[in-house]
């Protein structure tokens, strides 16, 4: 089913660059008809002749900045077509710098790309997909999801970022568990540090100037990034972290939730008592 689902056509935002880019190359490659979103309609245009030529695969252009609501709306029309089984939410900004000091409308804009485009655009695939019996949803968070314990230094400054990404990995984990036994899957991706453009700009604008060019912090290869995703789409994983050599990790997260679930229907806790 999986496999079905990288055929047809993938809706990828955030497709004119890094991560989104090398999941357009390779969904074409693998015969997928391939839907570019992003903002940068040169880059899109680029990458759009780049795969006809290479592939044949149909590729359309859909030119939208996923943070105003009217061009979110043509992206959900689109991506609640028939003939879609994968869609990529791939687009997100970082929005980084001190909570406190940053730009209000900057952490809005993150809370629309990162958070409220993914929400909706997953809104308006779902019930066709399940109507059709076929589709896979790909939410494209981040490690940092699970670094709130962590400082900034030597990581960015990242509240709203790190939480936009733990929202993703929750809707994500959450709507697995409400579609399990139907034929659809959904996938949080959680990269760690990948070297693309992301760390260049903050998101309020486009990174502007040549292609393909990425930050100097190193960081995995954007294709090995997509390969992992691609596999655990196969598989059948929710939670794919590329770099994670042992998948059990993932399985210790559900134990330690549950540990504190188990403070559900309970009385008050000791030390919350007055006298103590
Ligand atoms: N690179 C990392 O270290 C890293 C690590 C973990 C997770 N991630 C996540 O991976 C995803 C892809 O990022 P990347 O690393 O590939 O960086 P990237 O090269 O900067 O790609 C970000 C993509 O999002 C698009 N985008 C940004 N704002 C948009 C908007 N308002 N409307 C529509 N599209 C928008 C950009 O296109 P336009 O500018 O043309 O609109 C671009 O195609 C992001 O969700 C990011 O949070 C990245």
């Amino acid at each position: 089913m999986a496999e079905d689902a990288s055929r047809g056509t993938a809706v990828v935002t955030g497709a004119s660059s890094g991560i989104g880019a090398e999941y357009a190359r390779r969904l074409a490659a693998d015969g997928s008809a391939v839907v570019l979103v992003a903002r940068r309609a040169d880059r899109l245009a680029r990458l759009a002749g780049e795969l006809r030529e290479r592939t044949g695969s149909a590729v359309e252009e859909l030119v939208a900045d996923l943070s105003r609501p009217d061009d979110l709306h043509r992206v959900a029309e689109r991506v609640a077509a028939a003939d879609v089984t994968l869609l990529v939410n791939n687009a997100g900004i970082s929005g980084y710098g001190p909570f406190a000091e940053t730009d209000a409308g900057l952490l809005a804009k993150v809370l629309a790309v990162n958070v409220m485009a993914p929400t909706l655009l997953t809104r308006a695939a779902l019930p066709g997909m399940l109507a059709r019996g076929r589709g896979a949803v790909v939410n494209v968070a981040s490690l940092l999801a699970f670094a709130g314990s962590l400082p900034p230094d030597p990581l960015p400054q990242r509240a709203v970022y790190g939480g936009s990404k733990g929202y993703l990995v929750t809707f994500t984990r959450t709507l697995a568990a409400e579609l399990a036994g139907t034929p659809l899957r959904v996938q949080a991706l959680c990269p760690g540090l990948t070297a693309t453009e992301f760390h260049l700009s903050t998101g309020a604008e486009p990174v502007a100037g040549d292609p393909g060019q990425v930050h100097a912090d190193g960081g995995m290869p954007a294709a090995d990034v997509v390969t992992a995703s691609l596999a655990a789409l196969r598989t059948g994983e929710t939670v794919c972290v590329p770099g994670l050599a042992d998948a059990a990790a993932v399985d210790l997260l559900a134990a330690a939730e549950l540990g504190i679930r188990g403070a559900a229907g309970g009385p008050l806790a000791a030390r919350y008592r007055p006298g103590r």
